[in-house]
């Protein structure tokens, strides 16, 4: 290797850190630990057998395609099953010019940088908001502009206070990012009258909106409010799915719906980052909707998160002290604990690794450094009995941090 390594870094790797969350998660690989800080989806909810059936499907019948670099907007039976979707499930009219597949969703986050944000330009984005997010949009040097959630997500006020504090300051954001259902962290969904509430401010001060949605479809109970896509009606909005937490993570398929004119940047883009998306992953995944399967294997992964998020959620009330509170969230992998009087969630790690639990410390998410009396857990991942012991470690290290 060269001596000088330093030299030839990028000003964007230079300043690059390492993940939080990716650094932790290794230090949760030992087995004795039961470990809520990954975003992972249960090894369970993967639905092997048709996955075989399927690929079998794929090489018999378009073989040579699937093992063919394809197009960079994606396949078109992929995107035309994933319109059929949205029409189905959201009432969403689409056009193939609308949609492009990506390699998961934290491609489209990092082509929202490249695509958007020079150094120092404005983001907006939720306090907190997904980490990964914060790193993509880091990397191409955006300004990134916090804004606190409610118990409805995003908060109005505090938003028209920021783009017209941006406003007065010469700066227009260049986007709003937002993950309005069960968001991670926090584990909140934004009803139809918040989502309405962003809109009118992001259509006032002319602001493109990101919704980031991958955890959308894994709704336990009630009804989900209406996309901010769909309630728009304007393409103003961009949307971002994936089928990491609702299929399988392995196969990277993502997607990013919107405005014709900003996709076919995107595509410029994608094709000096990875020309396509495996041909291959994308055809079992237009078989997979087009079949029922992903239907069907959905509902099964409802069911088992449900038990999951209710498991931990009773084992919270039974076993976690006064003064510390949580969210309940209505669907998704995860949900958010608020730490008494406030206890410093950094702090408490090392104890809590000690009685083989870990978490992942709510800091990491606030692009302010706030947060540091916060965590976020995940339910999907351990098995249910593994989360009830999990909280009642975790209870146990924080009950004997408030003792001093
Ligand atoms: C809000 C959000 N966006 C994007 C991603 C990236 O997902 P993937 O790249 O697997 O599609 C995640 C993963 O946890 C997420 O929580």
């Amino acid at each position: 290797m060269i001596k000088d390594l330093q030299n030839i870094l990028s000003r964007s790797a230079k300043s690059a850190k390492k993940s939080a969350i990716r650094e932790l998660l290794k230090l949760t690989q030992r087995p004795e630990i039961i470990s809520f800080a990954g975003g992972l989806p249960a090894p369970e909810s993967f639905p092997l057998e048709i996955l075989k059936k399927l690929s079998v499907e794929v090489l018999e019948k378009e073989g040579t395609a699937a093992c063919q670099y394809s197009m960079t907007e994606g396949d078109n039976g992929l995107r035309k099953a994933l319109i059929e979707k949205y029409r189905k499930d959201e009432g969403l009219e689409l056009a193939m010019e609308n949609i492009i597949i990506t390699t998961s969703s934290q491609q489209a986050l990092d082509f929202l940088g490249r695509v958007l944000v020079d150094p120092g330009d404005a983001v907006v984005c939720g306090l907190p908001t997904y980490l990964g997010g914060l790193q993509a949009f880091a990397a191409y040097g955006a300004e990134m502009h916090g804004i606190k959630l409610d118990d409805k997500g995003m908060r109005a006020d505090l938003l028209k206070a920021k783009l017209e504090e941006l406003k007065k300051a010469g700066k227009k954001p260049k986007f709003i990012y937002t993950v309005p259902d069960f968001q991670n962290p926090a584990g909140i969904t934004m009803p139809e009258s918040r989502r309405k509430e962003i809109l009118a401010l992001a259509h006032e001060y002319d602001v493109l909106v990101v919704e980031d949605s991958p955890y959308r479809e894994l709704r336990f109970e009630g009804k989900n409010p209406p996309m901010l896509y769909k309630l728009d009606g304007k393409e103003q909005v961009v949307v971002l799915g994936t089928f990491s937490k609702i299929f399988v993570p392995g196969f990277r398929i993502g997607w990013i719906i919107g405005n014709k004119d900003l996709l076919d940047k995107f595509v410029t883009v994608k094709q000096a980052a990875d020309l396509c998306t495996s041909s291959f992953v994308q055809k079992i995944g237009a078989l997979y909707l087009n079949q029922g399967h992903f239907d069907a294997n959905l509902q099964r992964v409802i069911a088992m998160y449900r038990e999951k998020r209710d498991a931990m959620l009773a084992a919270l009330k039974e076993h976690m002290p006064k003064g510390v509170s949580w969210t309940c969230p209505e669907g998704g992998l995860f949900l958010f604990v608020t730490l008494p009087d406030g206890m410093d969630a950094e702090k408490l790690f090392p104890k809590a690794i000690e009685k083989n639990v870990a978490y992942v410390l709510g800091s990491v998410f606030h692009c302010d450094g706030s947060g540091r009396d916060t965590m976020r857990l995940n339910f999907s991942f351990a098995p249910k009995e593994k989360n009830i012991e999990g909280i009642r470690r975790l209870a146990e290290v924080i009950k004997e941090a408030m003792k001093g």
